[in-house]
């Protein structure tokens, strides 16, 4: 049998530290309830004319570079992102580019903060059917571009960033199994007006923020995630205690910490960064993956359980042998 493995991993944060006390000063909230409610302590933005392709770059070398290889030999790129720094080309299009992969396929997943675990299942299969031996997987987001700055039920939950892994052809898993979802009846709980509108009308300007309606997103979310939880597990006939590391989707600290419940797991085995990274969407899960195999908890052969769950609604999972 073919699968494919994760040959390496990066990520990359913009340099500018956002603060809860900064928030303070431009919308009414405060750093007691930011933290309490969300677990967020800070967050990073991109600089002006730093876009989602410049961050994707930075997180693909530092992946390329974990895994030994040179860009031009990557015969696949899948960039998960909802934050495209152009309508088109695609930001994988652009990133390609950069390094030189020249003639691979190369194409966007827009499945917002689950756009890496889609972008992941699609390059998986890809590697599974033979038609790429090695493939750059990219969850990148600006979310920056996207809030509206007075409305404090959203400006004060996302960061941005990305993550990358390389994905290598192997005999064993690797990648065990893939679960992705979607449900787009939930579309109004979470959206971003814009793109090319119906009708006559040109792209829109000035409206293009992020609604959310935090709380019911928030219990939906909860209740999909212990669903998927249960799914994984039993598609691959494990119990919950075979799995070592827990890499959930930083949107919310009490999400996570409702999952890794329903694991039975201790908050010591689950990668926790939205502390200091805030909801950085697609980027969130292959960032909080890079940072817990660089500071060395991760390790070779351990058993990792990713979770996603994300506008549209869509949802999915990543039963993964390190
Ligand atoms: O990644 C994609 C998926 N996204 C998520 O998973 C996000 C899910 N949602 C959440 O994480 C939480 O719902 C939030 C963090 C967005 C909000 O937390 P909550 O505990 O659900 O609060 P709430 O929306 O029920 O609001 C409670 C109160 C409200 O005030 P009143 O009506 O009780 O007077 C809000 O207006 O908190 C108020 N509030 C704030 N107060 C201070 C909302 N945002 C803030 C804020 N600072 N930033």
């Amino acid at each position: 049998m073919t699968y494919s493995r994760i040959a390496g991993t990066g990520g990359y944060l913009p340099e500018r530290v956002l603060t809860n006390a900064e928030l303070e000063r431009l919308v009414d909230t405060s750093d007691a309830w930011i933290r309490e409610r969300t677990g967020i302590a800070e967050r990073r933005v991109a600089a002006p004319g730093e876009g989602t392709t410049d961050l994707a770059e930075r997180a693909a070398r530092r992946a390329l570079e974990a895994a030994d290889v040179a860009p031009e030999s990557v015969d696949l790129i899948v960039v998960g992102t909802t934050t495209p720094d152009r309508i088109y080309p695609s930001t994988a299009c652009r990133l390609q580019a950069r390094l030189g992969a020249f003639g691979c396929p190369a194409f966007d997943v827009q499945a917002v903060c689950t756009g890496f675990v889609y972008a992941l299942g699609v390059a998986d299969k890809f590697v599974r059917a033979g038609s790429a031996r090695r493939a750059l997987v990219v969850g990148a987001d600006r979310h920056s571009h996207l809030l509206d700055w007075s409305d404090r039920g959203t400006c004060v939950l996302f960061g941005d960033g990305a993550g990358a892994v390389v994905l290598e052809r192997s005999d064993e898993p690797g990648i065990v199994s893939t679960h992705l979802h979607a449900d787009g009846r939930y579309e109004d709980l979470l959206y971003v007006e814009g793109g090319t509108p119906i009708g006559n009308g040109r792209l829109s300007e000035g409206n293009a923020y992020t609604q959310m309606r935090g709380n019911e997103v928030f219990r939906v979310a909860v209740r999909t995630l212990m669903r998927i939880v249960d799914e994984t597990l039993s598609a691959n006939g494990l119990a919950k205690s075979d799995v070592d590391w827990l890499i959930p989707h930083q949107a919310n600290i009490r999400i996570i910490e409702a999952t890794a419940r329903k694991l039975e797991m201790p908050m010591e085995r689950v990668v926790v960064t939205v502390d200091h990274h805030g909801n950085t969407s697609a980027a969130s899960v292959p960032l909080a993956l890079d940072v817990a195999v660089r500071d060395g908890r991760i390790k070779r052969g351990d058993r990792l359980l990713l979770e996603a769950f994300g506008g549209g609604f869509t949802w999915g999972s990543a039963l993964v042998r390190y």
